[in-house]
């Protein structure tokens, strides 16, 4: 049989060990996220040798489609999404490990039957009988899906081969749903099958900035209530809904970024020192920020959250519609596109520093950072000078697009008079590491073949989260907006979320095109 190893064009010296053998069963094959990230992920995972050669995958879908059908498709996804170019020799080892199997993963049938195609490709493959399941499905499948895989004892796992499952948020649409989901999967899996993704845990400057603060001396001793004055916290897109209206008009902006996203960047920045790298180290130092943020008051979600929805506007010298007039959303919808609110982490580190977040649609740009402001020098020296305040130090965290990391501090103008200006020293990731071909999935889908839980969600961070947005979600839900479209499309929201620093004499920091 081909393997993988044999080719010449593997040629990269391998970074990390291999993935343990095992066959990827994809439920939801057909599907768009098969398409855009995990097929090229895979295929990027063999080009960096890091797929066991006893690797195999199949794709569960409804269609009836040959193996040869299922090969020519991803093989046109891969040049599509994929980064790289694609090598037609690595190509065609790597193409034949991949399977299709019809059927209908809501039919109990389907397992039986499954389970018979699987130990036929354990043995072809010799993959040591490790399967991790990919449910690319709707969330609401997720449940029925695991129980339907245990039933037919496709979930037991034994000191000699693992079961994993894989799931994407949402993880339920409230703290009781997400209960319910974690109960149901837990009744059939061990906590240590459950690998739950947060797309943004599989960014390289997400995962930079645990190195960031704790592979350097010179910034954790400053990392705390005295020296820093709050945190910001920005995630703006500019795209609408992008043909998810069904999803987001009952979602919104609250459920579909903070519980989650914005939860692991507030985590990682506010986390305390790990005794280790092993997963619940992390995990749990990440869940004790999680719960140390207070759950807000009835009157403190009134007064420290802010709710938006877009109407027309300009966006890139373009007319972009309003929210209402997208496919797919009610023409009087309520839902918000943006939200942005002030939490505080009660914990010694971290008491009375606020932090503030913020995510919107139909920003003036694709933006994720993190600003870590610094406490005001003492203003004595330049009495008597024509300076009239200090600047505060920022050191932001550029997650995406841009990737690196700047501090601003003042410096003087040269002159004979004392003046000063802010300036920036800049580390960018691109300049210095080059680029390298990422969906952002390759190191998800090898941490769960070699069981390195680290990067995914556990049970408890996932309530933790939740815990965080349900009082707003409630009252939101008791006192529908009457102001909505409240922020023209391409504009960084509503005026009441600049207010919300305002009131504290702070600002958001927007970075211009
Ligand atoms: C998803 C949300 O989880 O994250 C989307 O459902 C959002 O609404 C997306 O657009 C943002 O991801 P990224 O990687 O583009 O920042």
């Amino acid at each position: 049989m081909a393997q993988l190893m044999e080719h010449p064009a593997v040629t990269l010296p391998r970074v990390g060990k291999q993935g343990d053998p095992c066959v990827m069963v994809i439920f939801g094959a057909a599907g768009d996220l098969t398409g855009r990230k995990l097929i090229p992920a895979l295929y990027n995972l063999a080009k960096a040798d890091l797929l066991a050669k006893e690797f195999a995958v199949v794709g569960v879908a409804r269609s009836p489609v040959t193996n040869e059908d299922f090969r020519k498709k991803i093989l046109e996804e891969v040049k599509e999404y994929g980064e790289e170019e694609i090598d037609p020799a690595l190509w065609e080892i790597f193409s034949r490990r991949f399977y299709y199997f019809k059927g209908d993963f809501n039919n109990q049938d389907l397992y039986p039957q499954l389970k018979d195609f699987l130990a036929k490709i354990d043995r072809d493959h010799s993959t040591q009988q490790n399967y991790f399941y990919y449910l690319a499905t709707a969330p609401n499948y997720f449940g029925p899906i695991v129980e339907k895989l245990a039933a037919a004892g496709l979930m037991e796992q034994t000191s000699e081969y693992w079961r994993r499952v894989v799931i994407e948020k949402p993880f339920g649409h409230d703290l009781e749903s997400a209960k319910a989901l974690n109960q149901q999967l837990r009744k059939v899996a061990e906590e240590n099958q459950i690998y739950r993704i947060d797309h943004y845990l599989g960014k390289e400057t997400v995962q930079n900035i645990m190195a960031f603060r704790f592979a350097n001396g010179i910034f954790e001793p400053i990392w705390n209530r005295r020296y820093i004055d709050h945190v910001q916290i920005t995630v703006a897109e500019t795209v609408g809904v992008e043909g998810r209206g069904g999803y987001f008009d009952h979602a919104g902006s609250l459920r579909d970024m903070v519980p989650n996203h914005i939860m692991q960047l507030i985590s990682l920045t506010a986390m305390e020192p790990p005794i280790s790298f092993q997963a619940d180290a992390v995990r749990d130092e990440q869940a004790k920020i999680l719960h140390a943020i207070q759950p807000m008051s009835d009157q403190e979600v009134l007064n420290r959250s802010v709710r938006g929805q877009y109407g027309e506007g300009i966006l890139g010298g373009e007319r972009a519609p309003a929210y209402r007039a997208e496919a797919d959303v009610a023409p009087d919808s309520r839902n918000e596109t943006f939200v942005a609110m002030k939490v505080n982490i009660d914990n010694w580190r971290w008491a009375d520093v606020p932090f503030y977040l913020r995510t919107g649609k139909r920003m003036p740009m694709r933006n994720t950072y993190i600003v870590i402001q610094f406490r005001r020098a003492p203003f004595v020296l330049f009495r008597d000078t024509p300076v009239e305040h200090l600047m505060p130090n920022q050191l932001v965290l550029h997650i995406q697009p841009e990737e690196g990391i700047s501090l601003r501090f003042a410096a003087k103008v040269p002159g004979p008079v004392m003046r000063l200006d802010p300036v920036d020293m800049n580390f960018e990731y691109q300049e210095y590491f080059g680029k390298q071909p990422s969906t952002g999935y390759e190191r998800l889908l090898h941490d769960c073949m070699i069981g390195d839980q680290t990067l995914f969600q556990r049970a408890d961070m996932v309530e933790a989260g939740w815990c965080v947005v349900n009082p707003i979600l409630d009252l939101w839900k008791a006192l529908p907006p009457r102001n909505f479209p409240n922020y023209a499309a391409g504009t960084w929201g509503p005026k009441e979320a600049d207010e919300l620093l305002e009131r504290d004499g702070r600002r958001w920091r927007n970075f211009e095109k």
